[in-house]
């Protein structure tokens, strides 16, 4: 049974009238007089009740399951909204930040955690706890102990991405595509430094000494 149907109206009002005890008659009294009582067809409200419930007296409304409040504004949560969670409607809670869940009993982060992280609630706030490899906010920026140099980026624990022209594990060794003679040391991409007396990108070539 729809719980807002004119048949479920009338129970909820029998049922009312029983709590306030004012069932006056009996059993077979005609259902208009016994609810007359306290239902006034005739009754307002203002400011109206909300949520379907009903103005039985002036300015008395009656709430639909799940409401309270004078105008039955305020929605209620079984269980109740934790980790001060807001209910929004019957059984719905919004949750502060860093919960989730349908009570917002669970801490949740948002954006979840990356890398094996894991989702741990650090003095009331919602945190990554990351695996010794992994940092940042999601666990999400790899670890190279060995740091990365020349432009290199970590993209993975203790690996670096390099730029072209650079190689190894920290990205600290140039390439030069043709390789530095006569001693010379490859000292940036396709860049040597030679020894004297050589010179010459290569360092092909002897200078004369005079
Ligand atoms: C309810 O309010 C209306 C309008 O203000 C008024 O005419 C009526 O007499 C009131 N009814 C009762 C039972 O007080």
């Amino acid at each position: 049974m729809s719980p807002s149907g004119p048949g479920s109206a009338v129970l909820l009002l029998a049922a009312l009238a029983a709590l306030l005890g004012v069932c006056s008659a009996g059993s077979d009294a005609p259902r208009g007089v016994a609810l007359g009582f306290v239902f006034d067809p005739k009754a307002t409200c203002d400011p109206p009740c909300e949520h379907a419930g009903i103005c039985i007296r002036n300015n008395t409304c009656f709430c639909s399951r799940g409401y309270e409040g004078e105008t039955c504004k305020y929605a209620n949560c079984f269980p109740k909204c934790k980790n001060g969670g807001v209910c929004l409607r019957p059984g719905k809670c919004r949750c502060a930040p860093g919960y989730g869940g349908r009570y917002c009993h669970k801490v949740t982060c948002e954006g979840g955690c990356w890398n094996g992280g894991e989702c741990s609630a650090v003095n009331g706030v919602a945190k990554c706890i990351c695996p010794s490899s992994w940092t940042g906010s999601k666990c999400q920026e790899a670890i190279c102990p060995q740091g990365c140099r020349n432009g290199g980026i970590c993209v993975a624990p203790g690996i670096c991405s390099c730029p072209e022209g650079w190689l190894g594990g920290a990205c600290h060794t140039a390439v030069c595509t043709q390789s530095c003679l006569n001693g010379g040391k490859c000292i940036s991409p396709d860049k040597c430094r030679c020894r004297p007396p050589f010179s010459g990108p290569r360092c092909e070539e002897r200078k004369k000494s005079h």
